[in-house]
């Protein structure tokens, strides 16, 4: 007989959690660069035009952001509808008082953290929070996207765009929305990069592994 197994795997991400995940990365970093290129244009020299960098970067902006708003409407339709219901059943410990004290105080290394589904309270707030603001900088993106580009997709965006604009009031605080959730994206890419990596150590659960191989190997007994 062999030895008793001293860790234990479960399978937790969907392949279109993960794919989803690392599309919406990429594209996210695409879009912060090329986005703070189009924001200040540093590299065209003033007493040029004869270049295409701007209107490449552009195209790639606009190429990614369409990328990042289906992505982000499918992981809206996943979310509630997809067939595993791990990430659902995380909503249970955000109504229970218990679960975010317990949440709390296992990031202040006072105890463990025993979710119902695959994130914690915390955790799970924090992702609604980023959903929203993706599906806003989708929003002002496409209309801006609609105010550039007068024909086909953008024309037919064009009536819900003006109200959209009347509604942020005016056509230059949808611009700096959209710029400002730029930096939201960047203060948020940090933190949860440093979260996964330090959850990984913290709680020794597989953590940065389990969204590229889809499987959390931890020790049988966490
Ligand atoms: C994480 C996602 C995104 C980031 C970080 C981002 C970032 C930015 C930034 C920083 C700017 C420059 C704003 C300024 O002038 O100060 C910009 C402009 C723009 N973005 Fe995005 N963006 C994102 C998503 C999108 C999406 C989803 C679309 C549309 C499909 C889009 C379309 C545009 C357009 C059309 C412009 C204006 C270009 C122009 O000035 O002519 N963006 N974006």
């Amino acid at each position: 007989m062999g030895k008793p197994a001293t860790h234990s795997r479960d399978y937790i991400f969907t392949p279109a959690i993960r794919i989803f995940h690392w599309l919406r990365a990429l594209a996210i970093l695409v879009l912060v660069i090329t986005g703070f290129y189009i924001s200040w244009p540093f590299l065209v020299a003033p007493e040029t035009n004869d270049t295409q960098v701007q209107s490449i970067l552009r195209f790639a902006h606009l190429v990614f952001g369409f990328v990042l708003t289906a992505i982000t409407f499918v992981r809206f339709y996943l979310f509630f509808f997809s067939r595993n219901d791990i990430e659902r059943r995380s909503f249970r410990d955000v109504m229970s008082i218990n679960s975010w004290i317990k949440n709390l105080k296992s990031y202040l290394w006072m105890g463990q953290l025993h979710k119902q589904g695959v994130y914690g309270p915390l955790q799970f707030m924090t992702y609604v929070a980023v959903s929203f603001m993706a599906l806003i900088i989708c929003i002002t993106g496409l209309v801006l996207y609609a105010n550039v580009y007068h024909l086909g997709m953008g024309g037919m965006m064009w009536d819900i765009s003006g109200w959209i604009t009347a509604q942020m009031g005016g056509l230059a605080w949808v611009r700096i929305i959209h710029h400002y959730l730029t930096w939201a994206f960047c203060i948020f890419v940090v933190i949860h990069v440093y979260m996964a990596v330090w959850c990984g150590i913290r709680f020794k659960h597989n953590s940065v592994d389990s969204i590229v191989s889809g499987y959390d190997y931890h020790k049988a007994d966490h």
